[in-house]
């Protein structure tokens, strides 16, 4: 695997690369990263992923300083994985000056649920990947539902912007007692990693209640936050959603996701599960 930190080093190096699928991430690699990997590798003749800590997306109390870097693990596995060419710029050559322009996904899409916790997030993020895109040209990219939010605002920007490249959901990668993986889960203690599948049974919970027939979603959004709370979590939200824009169903609807955040301690979890 081809290592490259400018931009015009992998420009060059993927002329003539064929169709090239794309996996970007900020690192500290887990299975659910790899997964995404393996299965990039139908998509595309040359599989090309990026690291790189994208400070826009972190709010000014979050863990940008703290955010796991382990490059060189992630190259081995990056290459394991049948990675091609691995971007992994430093901050100057993402951002030589502030990024004074930005992608602002609707409000609609980037103030609710993530963004309601996460004020500038989805700004942030739509901004890197499309810059990534245009650094990259990818015909092909994966992102994980693990981030289910993110992946419909990524999805909605690439058809607004008319942009050539098909995105591809990969499934959520879960440990063995369902606690979707994140690298996130390392800042979490013996006694809390024990805790955290939680957030997984509740979300399973309200899965299985809906296609029970329960009519009631607020009431099962309401048990979950509670049980959440009660067990020494701070829920952010628990909430039912059209998979398609993630905005409220109507009764009867089909095609939902139920999505939930928390925090234990003072990590901070997200999972979600269709319906
Ligand atoms: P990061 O959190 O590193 O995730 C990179 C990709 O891996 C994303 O598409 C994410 O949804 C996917 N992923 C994470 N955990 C997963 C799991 N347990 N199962 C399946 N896929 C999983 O998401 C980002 O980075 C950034 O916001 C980025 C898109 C790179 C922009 O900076």
């Amino acid at each position: 695997m081809q290592i490259h930190d400018t931009i015009a080093g992998l420009r060059t190096a993927l002329a003539g690369a064929g169709r090239i699928v794309f996996v970007p991430t900020m690192g500290n690699l887990h299975e659910g990263h790899i997964a995404l990997m393996r299965q990039a590798r139908a998509h595309g003749d040359t599989l090309v992923s990026s690291l790189f800590v994208n400070r826009l997306q972190f709010g000014p109390k979050e863990d940008f300083d703290t955010y796991p870097r382990t490059f060189e693990a992630d190259c081995e596995k990056m290459a394991a994985a049948g990675g091609a060419h691995l971007f992994a710029p430093d901050e100057r050559e993402m951002y030589p000056t502030p990024q004074a322009y930005h992608v602002q996904p609707a409000a609609t899409q980037a103030d609710i649920l993530e963004g309601e916790f996460r004020p500038g997030f989805f700004r942030g993020v739509a901004t890197v990947v499309l810059k990534l895109f245009s650094i990259v040209q990818p015909q092909a990219a994966l992102f994980g539902k693990k981030d289910y939010q993110q992946l419909m605002v990524i999805r909605n920007m690439v058809r607004e912007f008319a942009l050539p490249i098909d995105i591809i959901p990969g499934e959520t990668v879960r440990a063995a007692d369902g606690l979707a993986l994140s690298s996130r889960n390392g800042y979490l203690s013996a006694q809390e990693r024990a805790e955290a599948p939680r957030l997984y049974r509740v979300l399973e919970r309200i899965r299985k209640d809906i296609q029970a027939g329960e009519p009631d979603v607020a009431r099962l959004e309401q048990g979950a936050m509670a049980e959440l709370r009660a067990s020494g979590w701070i829920p952010q939200y628990v909430a039912v959603r059209k998979q398609v824009d993630l905005q409220l169903p109507a009764a009867h609807d089909s095609g939902l996701v139920v999505l939930g955040a928390a925090l234990l301690g003072s990590t901070r979890l997200i999972d979600n599960l269709e319906v």
